[in-house]
């Protein structure tokens, strides 16, 4: 049982902020992804709760006592990062069983616990090597099993599938995914990458230079999100977003007119909207320009323009060809627009 409790949480390094005002309440078993670019302060916050580093400001509580003043080994916290850390002289064993030495758990009880977080993670044939003789992969999910055989209260994992190329870091998110799962555990995870944290997440906290920008599900933030930089963070490829204006419902800018907008807004807007949202053609299309790029995906052919000094993609059928510079034309559907203040970017 852990539910951690982030109050009105502040780290300031001098002037410099690293943190600002992050106030959240993680449920017990929740797999929480903190999702941003390099330097939002993500790893920060993860050691903060694991004891790490001194907030300036707030409280941590974890099942409502307050944690603030425990030391890191008193938290019951297990960390997973980037670099696994192992320990290059003992076999995967011993590395798996290294926790339980130094929290005294009885030796009785090693053996049973070792096996049984190595089969999670598939280590069973490899518990004799030493960790220059695993894959990135198998060393990763080492420092995984490690983190297991705790059994904490809390997993803290830091980027933890950085270091694998794209085919394992794939399986390994599927099965982190699964041992959550399995493990029933408060999981606070972090990463940069936006397709990680829409797997693995329950929620998502999307934050940017200290500040959390959205919290949601991920449904929520891919349907929803709160501003221009939540919407230009989440999917693959990230909302496009046109600059214009707006009257009467008619949404104009360069090379692009969209009619039939449900809003009374008028003047400056910024417009968004998702390639698979927008089709080649239609009887009155929004878009009628050279085609600037096309990118065939498999299932799918994205078909990208320049409009206004900036590239807006459609989803077009994976059958679909045209030249680069060929006028096509293409329809992005009012209703699926999302707009949003031009000089804040707040959603409206
Ligand atoms: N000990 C420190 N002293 C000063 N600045 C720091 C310290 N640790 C981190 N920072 C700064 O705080 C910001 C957030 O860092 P971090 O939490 O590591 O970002 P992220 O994990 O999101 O990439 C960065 O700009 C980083 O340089
Ligand atoms: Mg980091």
């Amino acid at each position: 049982m852990a539910e951690i409790q982030l109050k009105n949480i502040h780290k300031r390094w001098g002037s410099f902020v690293g943190v600002e005002n992050f106030d959240l309440t993680i449920a017990d078993q929740e797999f929480l992804v903190l999702l941003g670019p390099s330097g939002c302060g993500k790893t920060t916050t993860m050691r903060m709760i694991a004891g790490l580093e001194d907030p300036t400001e707030g409280d941590i509580l974890v099942d409502g006592k307050r944690i603030n003043d425990l030391e890191p080994k008193d938290r019951d916290c297990a960390m997973v990062f980037q670099s696994y850390a192992l320990y290059p002289n003992l076999d995967v064993y011993e590395n798996i069983r290294f926790p339980l030495r130094m929290r005294k758990v009885p030796s009785s009880e090693h053996k049973e616990r070792v096996m049984r977080a190595s089969a999670m993670v598939e280590l069973d044939d490899f518990l004799h090597r030493k960790p220059a003789e695993l894959s990135g992969g198998q060393r990763q999910r080492v420092a995984l099993a490690r983190a297991i055989v705790r059994q904490p209260n809390v997993f803290l994992m830091d980027e933890p599938l950085s270091n694998l190329d794209a085919k394992l870091r794939v399986s390994t998110r599927a099965q982190i995914k699964n041992l959550s799962h399995e493990l029933k555990v408060t999981t606070i995870y972090v990463t940069h990458d936006q397709i990680e944290a829409m797997t693995l997440a329950d929620r998502v906290v999307v934050m940017s230079a200290g500040v959390v920008q959205q919290v949601g599900s991920p449904t929520e933030i891919y349907d929803n999100p709160a501003n221009t930089f939540v919407a230009s963070f989440i999917g693959s490829p990230a909302m496009n977003l046109l600059e214009g204006t707006i009257e009467g419902g008619t949404f104009t800018g360069k090379d692009v007119t969209i009619t039939g907008l449900d809003s009374t807004h008028s003047g400056p807007i910024t417009l968004g909207y998702r390639a698979e949202d927008a089709a080649i053609g239609g009887d009155a299309p929004s878009v009628n320009a050279p085609v600037y790029s096309m990118e065939l995906l498999g299932d799918a052919t994205m078909v990208t323009f320049r409009i206004g000094g900036t590239i807006a993609t459609v989803k077009a059928d994976k059958e679909f060809r045209a030249a680069i510079g060929e006028t096509v034309a293409a329809t992005i559907p009012a209703a699926t627009c999302h707009l949003f203040d031009a000089t804040t970017g707040e959603r409206l």
